[in-house]
């Protein structure tokens, strides 16, 4: 396939893409279609890599209101919440609730997700049902599964053995939640038992951690440490780490460099952080999202999640990684169009480098896994959480969408509109 006359995030204009066999073989202005070559003309509009959600929460996801909504709103009330839904999920909602999501997050343009599965269900129902999940979606969207003990490893009573049981059976990541187990040594030693389990089993680690705005909750610095002395740098993710937002200014300054030097990658989720965290706040009200700027200024790959789209801990989200990114944005002020670029890499590019996946992005030798978007540049998209006009997977058409424009009737004034300034 030849997809002509695309605008690239990088800012280049009327180039032409041409896909061989599922990757990106060449990427120049007027290529020659080889014969029987099909041809689809981008028309100007933006040819960006696929999204990526690098934070996820599928085994909960869709079953908002179930079975009733979050009165405080806070994360406390929806682990609670999940609680009290846990005994009563079957393995068919699970997977029907996850399938749906996954055909929402196609027509998004969102190609890959990492997603955390609760493992302290001694049944492991959900275990199962996204395992079955993640087989049956892989024609069309890579789906990784991170054990998580959601009561805490070492505070609920076969969260560890559970744990080794999801591995066991093929799930891809160990997760941790060290700041909700009885103390915080427990919750050191949980990140303890749970790196040399990883390094053991030669997998990534991605623990939330630190999802509170108690700036002495300070377990990055020993997933920091264990990362260095096991020698896991870049297979390890703190996810949140909204305790950073509150933390003495002193501190951080030497904590940031020990995670540099650890190469742990970071993942935050403005939508939800900005929505559960400062909950115990009166005036002035803390965002809670950590500090994005300064950890990607100190060279450490960020990436933004979704988190929960209508679950115990939040009511909305369309699996639209631009709204992430837009939230992204507000809540960090990366205003600049620079800073803006950078949001949108924390949905595509960067949320690939945390889940792995080699050849992501706009270039030679890449998977064509693609998202043309109605806009005409990376900060027009963000504006806009722009329409996602055609979605391809390994050079494969897997949605489409026609063009967004309003009619208008107003004298004196241009019939219809789109959103977007004359060039
Ligand atoms: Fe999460």
């Amino acid at each position: 396939m030849l997809i002509r006359n695309a605008t690239l995030p990088d800012g280049r204009s009327d180039m032409d893409v041409l896909i061989v066999e599922g990757r990106i073989a060449a990427i120049e202005h007027g290529i020659l279609a080889p014969e029987g070559v099909p041809e689809v003309d981008a028309a100007g509009q933006l040819l960006a890599p696929s999204f990526v959600d690098a934070h996820f929460h599928m085994d909960s996801t869709l079953s908002y209101g179930l079975p009733r909504v979050n009165a405080s709103g806070t994360l406390l009330e929806g682990i609670a919440l999940w609680g009290e839904l846990k005994p009563h999920l079957t393995q068919g909602a699970l997977v029907e609730r996850a399938l749906q999501y996954c055909d929402w997050a196609v027509a998004k343009g969102l190609l890959a997700i990492r997603t955390h599965v609760d493992v302290c269900d001694d049944r492991l129902l959900a275990v199962e049902a996204l395992l079955h999940v993640k087989q049956q979606v892989a024609p069309y969207l890579d789906l990784q599964l991170v054990a998580f003990p959601q009561d805490g490893l070492l505070r609920s009573p076969n969260a560890l053995a559970n744990l080794k049981r999801a591995l066991d059976k093929g799930v891809d990541v160990v997760g941790g939640i060290p700041h909700f187990e009885r103390t915080a040594t427990e919750g050191t030693e949980s990140i303890r038992i749970l790196c040399e389990l990883a390094a053991e089993r030669g997998l990534p680690v991605d623990m939330h951690c630190d999802e509170s705005d108690d700036p002495m909750s300070r377990h990055i610095e020993t997933l920091a440490f264990h990362t260095q002395r096991l020698g896991l740098h870049g297979r390890v993710t703190g996810s949140h780490l909204t305790s950073m937002h509150s933390m003495d200014n002193y501190y951080v300054s030497k904590l940031i460099p020990l995670m540099a030097e650890a190469q742990v990658q970071v993942v935050a989720n403005p939508l939800i952080n900005i929505t559960l965290q400062g909950r115990h706040d009166t005036y002035p009200k803390r965002r809670g999202m950590t500090r994005v700027p300064e950890l990607m200024a100190a060279g450490l790959n960020v990436a933004f999640g979704h988190d929960c789209v209508m679950d115990p801990w939040y009511p909305l989200g369309s699996a639209d990684m631009l709204e992430v990114a837009h939230m992204g944005l507000h809540v960090a002020q990366m205003t600049s169009p620079a800073q803006i670029a950078t949001c949108f890499d924390a949905v595509t590019v960067n949320g690939a480098q945390v889940m792995g996946l080699p050849r992501h992005g706009i270039a030679v030798g890449s998977d064509a896994n693609l998202v043309l978007l109605q806009a005409r540049a990376v900060v027009e998209a963000v504006r806009l959480r722009s329409n996602r006009l055609r979605v391809w997977r390994r050079g494969k058409p897997v949605a489409c969408s026609a063009p967004v424009a309003a009619q208008l009737d107003l004298p004196g004034r241009p019939n219809s509109v789109a959103w977007t300034l004359p060039r």
